[in-house]
């Protein structure tokens, strides 16, 4: 586990707050300001990935990712194994996709800097960064901490389970734990 304490700004989150369900986080963050000032020191680059990704706070209840997104980068379709998810954006515009369990394109909406989405259970997902001019960053908290997620090979068909330290994409093939082929 990682970080018992996590301050940004005059955001804090401690083992000892609890938030047992997403509304209750999404009451909880709506009272803080979150700004690419004050996630700067957490920023990593992206390097060759969608987005450079930086897990800062684990417990057993929940943990907070923050992205990096590449100019006009998309991540691989993935669910989030059996959490919930809170993505705020922070910097930019990002682009949210929704897929059905045959992985066809269902919905999709554009996401600006202090909008929120709330990732249900479950869902299939894929987000990207629309500006081909500058990064994006976004904060992302899930609950609880992501546990086997799927990772979605469209072209070859097959669904694959990543270890908890991956990001939503397939270019780690050694962070590959399982395939499943599907029709
Ligand atoms: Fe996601």
């Amino acid at each position: 586990m990682k970080n018992a304490f996590i301050e940004i700004g005059n955001f804090v989150l401690s083992e000892n707050i609890s938030l047992s369900n997403i509304s209750l986080l999404e009451n909880y963050i709506s009272a803080f300001n979150f700004n690419e000032n004050n996630l700067a020191p957490y920023l990593v680059p992206p390097a060759d990935k969608p987005y450079g990704r930086n897990l800062i706070y684990q417990n057993d209840a929940i943990e907070i990712i923050i992205m990096n997104w590449a100019k006009n980068a998309f991540c691989d379709i993935h669910n989030h194994g059996h959490s919930f998810g809170l993505v705020k954006i922070i910097k930019g515009v990002l682009k949210n996709e929704l897929f059905d369990a045959q992985f066809s394109l269902q919905e999709e909406a554009i996401y600006r800097e202090g909008d929120h989405i709330l990732v249900p259970r479950g869902i299939y997902h894929r987000m990207g960064n629309m500006y081909a001019l500058q990064n994006a960053i976004s904060l992302h908290f899930y609950m609880p901490p992501i546990h086997n997620m799927h990772v979605i090979d469209t072209e070859n068909k097959i669904i694959c389970e990543v270890s908890d330290d991956c990001g939503a994409w397939l270019s780690e093939p050694n962070k590959i734990k399982v395939k499943l082929n599907f029709e």
